[in-house]
């Protein structure tokens, strides 16, 4: 088999770059590792920035994310039990972001590439990447108990924090690295959201909440909980009750609870590789970089490498320029250095540490007042909220 660029994942970086390089006629076939409902079956944040949704738009997979997406005008903080909204299209001319399910976008993605008719192989084992250093580099996967493999030109790993691509360039690249001294514990619920409008982010003396939405029907909810908890230790009421310690009195008595449909616990940690490329192998998404959840910025993380990608990969096909591809690593990581920082400063604002004692806490109170009075510093959380420029 031959194509012009193997892409290394079917997430939705993966995804997105194959419909983007389509589009401008550029050939290419997806290698994933597992079945495609079970990329379908992850869980993660859902909240996308306006050059996410036009990069969607983009490739014509808009229509489902604008009838059944929600537009946010506004988030809230909450802290000393007190609500502040903080109005982040007023604070940046006019732009919002859209709450749409991770989930569903995939799903989007995936059924344009099927109606596109471009291959992705599913289930492929033993995905390994050789001769990218040359003109020639080539994937090897083994399915159904046979070798296979494609020939190609480019090689996209965007095959997420645990792929083989960053492992096979391991020795070349630097880590940076931030693991955070707690974790996650999300439900999802089929119950209307507590606040279908804005995010509620809330900085507690129990810890950190989070309310945020599926959908008008369905809720996701987190609170902070030390990384050794188990799932088991947390029932639905034990869920509710925390959750409810963390709020406002207002949104506590508001949040209508149901049976959590899934409960899990994940780990919050800051990560970069650099660079990106590596001759004709290029990291995007996950595989280059992890943010903490906190702010959303994953998935949009994804979206612009993913962007760049796809311009430097048609410029070299359509024009043989060399000038994109070679800017690449360095073009990407200036944004993903400004979302590693807007990631890890509200992580660091917002949670309750271990070891900060109470100095931390007054540093923490000191600069949520300052941010919720002070107009300048609500606009650099709100421009960093909705995305920087590409
Ligand atoms: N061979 C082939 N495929 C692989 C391999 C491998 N060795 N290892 C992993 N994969 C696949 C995974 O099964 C997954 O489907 O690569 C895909 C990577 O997808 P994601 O982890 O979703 O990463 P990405 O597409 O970059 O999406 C970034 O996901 O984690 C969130 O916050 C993140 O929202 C962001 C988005
Ligand atoms: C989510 O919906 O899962 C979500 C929303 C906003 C965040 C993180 C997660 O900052």
């Amino acid at each position: 088999m031959r194509t012009q660029v193997a892409i290394i994942g079917a997430g939705p970086s993966g995804l997105l770059l194959g419909q983007l390089l389509a589009k401008a006629g550029v050939d290419n076939i997806i290698i994933e590792r597992q079945t495609g409902d079970y990329v379908l079956g992850r869980i993660r944040a859902g909240i996308l920035e306006q050059v996410t949704v036009d990069l969607l738009d983009e490739v014509g997979v808009g229509a489902r994310l604008h009838a059944e997406g929600t537009v946010h005008h506004a988030i809230e903080l909450v802290f000393d039990a007190t609500r502040h909204p903080i109005a982040i299209d007023e604070l940046t001319g006019g732009k919002t972001v859209t709450a749409y399910g991770q989930t569903e976008l995939t799903r989007d993605l995936m059924e344009a590439r099927a109606a596109a008719g471009l291959t992705t192989i599913y289930s492929a084992d033993e995905v390994s990447l050789h001769d990218f250093d040359g003109a020639n580099p080539r994937v090897r996967y083994r399915k159904d108990d046979q070798e296979h493999e494609i020939a190609c030109d480019f090689i996209a790993g965007c095959d997420g924090f645990h792929g083989v691509s960053r492992a096979t360039v391991k020795d070349s690249i630097t880590e940076y690295e931030r693991v955070y001294p707690f974790g996650w514990l999300g439900v999802l619920s089929d119950t209307p959201p507590v606040s279908p409008h804005a995010i509620v982010y809330g900085n507690s003396p129990r810890g950190f909440s989070l309310c945020s939405m599926r959908s008008l029907t369905r809720s996701r909810y987190y609170v902070q909980c030390p990384m050794d908890d188990k799932v088991e230790d947390w029932s639905d009421q034990r869920f509710w009750d925390e959750l409810r310690r963390r709020l406002d009195p207002e949104l506590a008595e508001r949040i209508v609870t149901g049976p959590s449909i899934e409960k899990s616990i994940a780990p919050l940690r800051s990560f970069v590789a650099e660079p990106m490329r590596f001759g004709r192998l290029f990291l995007a998404g996950d595989a280059a970089h992890i943010v903490p959840p906190t702010g959303a910025k994953g998935l949009n993380l994804a979206a612009s490498d993913v962007k760049y990608l796809s311009t430097a990969l048609i410029e070299h096909f359509q024009e043989k320029s060399a000038a994109g591809i070679d800017s690449y690593s360095a073009r990407c990581l200036r944004r993903v250095w400004k979302a590693e920082r807007f990631s890890w400063w509200l992580t660091s604002l917002m949670h309750k540490f271990p070891d900060d004692g109470g100095f931390g806490q007054k540093i923490q109170e000191a600069e949520l007042d300052y941010l919720v009075h002070s107009r300048a510093m609500s606009t650099a959380l709100a421009e960093n909220y909705v995305g920087l420029p590409l």
